[in-house]
């Protein structure tokens, strides 16, 4: 569990499908994915996770509002292709009812910190589509900064920010 002024994110439950599957199957939210999910799909998302946390012991995690428990979204570290390398991403889906009030930032900003604390990673990326204009500029407000970009079939192409257990140091 990590807490931060306003959250908590903690390990995904079964019982989160409804409030995930809200985020994920609305258009507006997935529109820099292929398709919006289904609730199949919605449902290996969070088994995805659950069996991330027994892997590797880290994963996308639910979060919270501290104040009231509601689920608005998670944020968490996966392994991720990024340009054919596996390489530890944070990643983030926020319900949109609550875009724009620096929950992702300061979910990421809390993951971040967990990695560099809890891992021996030295660098953490975060990578998405170059239209995913919310997307990186979170990735930037989390101290990351623009690596690379490469096309990607999934993407057309594919934006990559990163930050180095050095630049976290200077940071914090
Ligand atoms: C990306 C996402 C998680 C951002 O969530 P959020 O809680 O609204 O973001 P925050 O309020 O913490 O904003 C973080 C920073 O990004 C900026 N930002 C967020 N959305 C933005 C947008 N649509 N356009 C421009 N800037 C944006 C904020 O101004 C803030 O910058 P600042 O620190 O300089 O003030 C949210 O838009 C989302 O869920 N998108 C759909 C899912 C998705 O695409 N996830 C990423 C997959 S790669």
């Amino acid at each position: 569990m990590i807490e931060t002024g306003r959250l908590i994110l903690r390990e995904y439950t079964l019982d989160d499908f409804d409030s995930l599957y809200e985020i994920m199957s609305d258009p507006e939210t997935m529109q820099h994915y292929p398709a919006p999910f289904d609730k199949d799909r919605t449902m290996k998302w969070i088994t995805w996770n659950l069996d991330n946390y027994e892997k590797y012991g880290f994963g996308l995690w639910a979060v919270t509002l501290k104040d009231t428990g509601e689920f608005i979204g998670d944020c968490g570290i996966t392994l991720q292709d990024i340009d054919g390398e596996m390489l530890p991403e944070i990643g983030y889906h926020i319900n949109k009812k609550h875009w724009r009030k620096g929950y992702a930032k300061e979910a990421a900003r809390a993951c971040r910190d967990w990695v560099f604390e809890n891992t021996e990673y030295n660098t953490i990326y975060s990578y998405m589509k170059y239209t995913n204009i919310g997307s990186y500029s979170t990735a930037v407000s989390n101290g990351m900064k623009k690596v690379k970009e490469y096309p990607d079939p999934k993407n057309t192409i594919s934006y990559v920010y990163a930050i180095t257990r050095e630049e976290w140091e200077s940071l914090v």
